[in-house]
């Protein structure tokens, strides 16, 4: 299983409409990722990183082309089963954490066992156990404004694999850090797909990404360029 493909885009299309005409910003797009590996996506802003994501990730439908989740095609799928099937399967983290200001970081990472209305006493010995390997299990009872913007995206990170996906997707996760706190949670995310296994595919502008990932690629022209 070693190889088994979590995600995967197959001849991936996407056109929004700008001033009334569409414009294709992925055009059969091919890309596989697969368990432990860590994907870097570089491309110019505009490229269509985010949109990618969003994509991969059930956020969106695309216009064109499939998207594969343990292999299962998605597109088409009801609404509330491509609801659950990301639910158990993705986590997202963003350029800008989403902490809810009035709960500890615990707390905050407990929040996707809480909505789902799980078992609360293992999600928090899973919250716990996420904190502790990502170095900030001392600031568990800390809320968010007191704690530095690489603590809150660690904890961001925490919360995204509380429901361990099998996919973890960061759009700009570094975006809004200095190199240091950047490069730190660059390499805690290398070391969770490790310890894990998750997939993880990061949208990035920090060419320092390319220390922590295990494969580079480019987008441009709406499609993957790999690099070595
Ligand atoms: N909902 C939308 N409606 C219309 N156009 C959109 C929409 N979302 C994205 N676009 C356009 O698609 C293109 C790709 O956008 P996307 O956000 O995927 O780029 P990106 O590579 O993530 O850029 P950045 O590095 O700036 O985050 C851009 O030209 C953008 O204006
Ligand atoms: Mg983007």
């Amino acid at each position: 299983m070693a190889d088994a493909v979590v995600v995967e885009a197959r001849g991936l299309g996407k056109s929004y409409p700008q001033a009334g005409l569409p414009v294709d910003v992925l055009r059969g797009l091919d890309l596989a990722v697969r368990p432990g590996e860590v994907v870097a996506v570089l491309g110019p802003s505009g490229s269509g990183k985010s949109t990618l994501l969003n994509l991969l990730g059930l956020m969106d439908e695309p216009s064109a082309g499939e998207v594969l989740l343990y292999g299962r095609p998605t597109v088409g799928m009801p609404t509330e089963e491509r609801a659950l099937l990301r639910g158990r399967s993705v986590g997202f983290v963003f350029q800008f954490d989403s902490l809810l200001p009035e709960f500890t970081a615990l707390e905050n990472v407990m929040m996707p066992a809480r909505i789902a209305s799980s078992d609360l006493s293992a999600a928090e010995a899973d919250a716990r156990e996420l904190l502790a390997l990502l170095d900030i299990l001392p600031l568990a009872e800390r809320f968010p404004q007191t704690l530095s913007g690489g603590e809150r995206q660690r904890t961001a990170i925490a919360r995204a694999l509380l429901n361990k996906p099998g996919v973890l997707l960061a759009d700009e996760p570094t975006g809004n850090l200095d190199r240091r706190n950047g490069e730190a949670v660059f390499s805690k995310m290398r070391d969770l797909a490790g310890t894990l296994g998750v997939a993880v595919l990061l949208a990035t502008h920090n060419e320092y990404a390319s220390r922590f990932a295990t494969r580079m690629v480019h987008l441009s022209d709406g499609r993957i360029q790999e690099a070595s």
